[in-house]
């Protein structure tokens, strides 16, 4: 009888060092790691910032690229937390941004980075939302770009629609992307002071070539699939290519799996994985189930 209080109290205790635990890992940086970043922060960062973060620091006056206004919240609040650590550690180019903003890597350390990250939420004007900073998404395997292109920066922090650049995927099969002449809209002055990867972009733009983008998702040639038909479905564009608005450089880990072929062998159902015809036809099967839609099922609609 004894052993099974002694199992009860275990328990107990068990679940409130879990919640413990738990509560202390989702209420996120402390205010007293804000309170030691800013104190780093005035150190390390206030001469080009400014000691509010406006971007107005004393020595902000000497540089091509205004420091950014680390207090709008509007623009801080789409950035992840691990981008902003990156960009600390490892500078702006490491981010597509300008060398005006430096490696802090060798004066401080990643807990450091993460306080001064606590400060700069606690002064960001309108604050975070409430349920929290959205995460970096999970690295996949991604090409080498010509230009450093960040959504992050573009679709993240300045909220630019994605139909905004991929202007064709309403009306046509393809999404397409935006021409150079629609990117120099912006940097004909937007960075163009000293940051190298938009001298690149003017390069292209002076020799009148459009920029070599490197292909990301990919059907085969012989199955049809057409943007416009899904967009007009409602069908969120991160359904298909993920949180796009979080990834440092847009990747995709897509297509068949011998693993999964194997899987299916031996009689087990791994998920469907993105880009694949079982995918395809799963979403069209569900979909026309529960939403009524008329999405193909036959075989020469998706491969004339
Ligand atoms: C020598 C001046 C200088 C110092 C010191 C400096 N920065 Fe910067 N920082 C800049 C400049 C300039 C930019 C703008 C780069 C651009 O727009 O291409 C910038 C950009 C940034 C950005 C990107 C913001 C965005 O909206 O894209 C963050 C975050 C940032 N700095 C944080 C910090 C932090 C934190 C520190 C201190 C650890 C710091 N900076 C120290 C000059 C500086
Ligand atoms: C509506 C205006 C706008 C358009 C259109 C636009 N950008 Fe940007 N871009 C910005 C702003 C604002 C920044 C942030 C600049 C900064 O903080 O220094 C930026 C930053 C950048 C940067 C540096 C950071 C990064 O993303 O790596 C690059 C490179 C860049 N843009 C390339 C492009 C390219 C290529 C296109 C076209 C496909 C494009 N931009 C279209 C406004 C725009
Ligand atoms: C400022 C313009 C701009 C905005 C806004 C933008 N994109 Fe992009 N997008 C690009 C450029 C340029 C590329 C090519 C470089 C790359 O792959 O990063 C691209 C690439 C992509 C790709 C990969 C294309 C391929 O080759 O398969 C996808 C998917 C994508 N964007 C989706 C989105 C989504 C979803 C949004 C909105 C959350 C969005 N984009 C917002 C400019 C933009
Ligand atoms: C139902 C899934 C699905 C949705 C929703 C979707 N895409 Fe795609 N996207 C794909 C597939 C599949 C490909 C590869 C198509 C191919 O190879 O012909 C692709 C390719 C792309 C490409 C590169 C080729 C091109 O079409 O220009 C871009 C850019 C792109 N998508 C952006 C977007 C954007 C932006 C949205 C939302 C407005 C969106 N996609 C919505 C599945 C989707
Ligand atoms: C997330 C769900 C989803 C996924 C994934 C998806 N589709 Fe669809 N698809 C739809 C919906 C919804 C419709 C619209 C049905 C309607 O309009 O009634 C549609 C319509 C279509 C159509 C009909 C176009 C027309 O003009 O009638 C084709 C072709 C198609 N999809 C091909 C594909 C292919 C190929 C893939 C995989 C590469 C794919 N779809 C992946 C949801 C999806
Ligand atoms: C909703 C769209 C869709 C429908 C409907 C569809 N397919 Fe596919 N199919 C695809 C896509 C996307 C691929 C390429 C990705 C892959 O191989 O999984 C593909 C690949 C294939 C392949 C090549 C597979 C391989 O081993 O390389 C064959 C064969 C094929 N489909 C036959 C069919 C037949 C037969 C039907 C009718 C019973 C059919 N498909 C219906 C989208 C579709």
């Amino acid at each position: 009888m004894r052993w099974r209080w002694w199992g009860l109290a275990g328990l107990v205790v068990l679940t409130l060092a879990v919640t413990a635990v738990w509560s202390r890992a989702t209420s996120g940086p402390s205010q007293r790691d804000a309170d030691v970043g800013r104190g780093l922060y005035l150190r390390n960062c206030a001469p080009c910032h400014g000691d509010t973060g406006r971007g107005d620091g004393a020595s902000a006056g000497g540089l091509l690229t205004r420091p950014a206004d680390l207090a709008n919240g509007h623009l801080m609040n789409g950035l992840p937390d691990a981008w902003l650590v990156s960009i600390i550690m490892n500078g702006g180019p490491a981010e597509g941004l300008s060398p005006a903003m430096p490696p802090f890597r060798g004066n401080l350390n990643d807990a450091q980075a993460i306080q001064i990250v606590a400060f700069l939420r606690a002064i960001a004007q309108p604050p975070p939302r409430a349920e929290g900073m959205p995460a970096l998404a999970a690295p996949t395997p991604a090409p080498r770009q010509p230009i450093l292109f960040s959504h992050v920066i573009h679709a993240g922090s300045f909220q630019l629609a994605c139909q905004y650049c991929h202007a064709d995927a309403r009306r046509s099969d393809y999404a397409g992307l935006p021409s150079v002449q629609r990117c120099m809209g912006c940097h004909k002055i937007v960075g163009a002071q000293d940051n190298p990867e938009i001298a690149r972009l003017h390069g292209y733009a002076n020799r009148g070539e459009a920029v070599p983008w490197v292909r990301v998702f990919k059907v085969p040639e012989f199955t049809y699939f057409p943007h416009k038909a899904h967009v007009r479905a409602a069908v969120a564009c991160q359904t298909c290519h993920g949180p796009v608005e979080r990834m440092r450089v847009v990747g995709a880990d897509t297509g068949r799996a011998l693993v999964d072929d194997l899987l299916r062998l031996a009689g087990l159902h791994p998920p469907q994985r993105p880009l694949t015809m079982g995918w395809c036809v799963e979403c069209h099967r569900a979909q026309n189930a529960t939403r009524g839609t008329h999405a193909p099922l036959d075989c020469v609609t998706c491969h004339h």
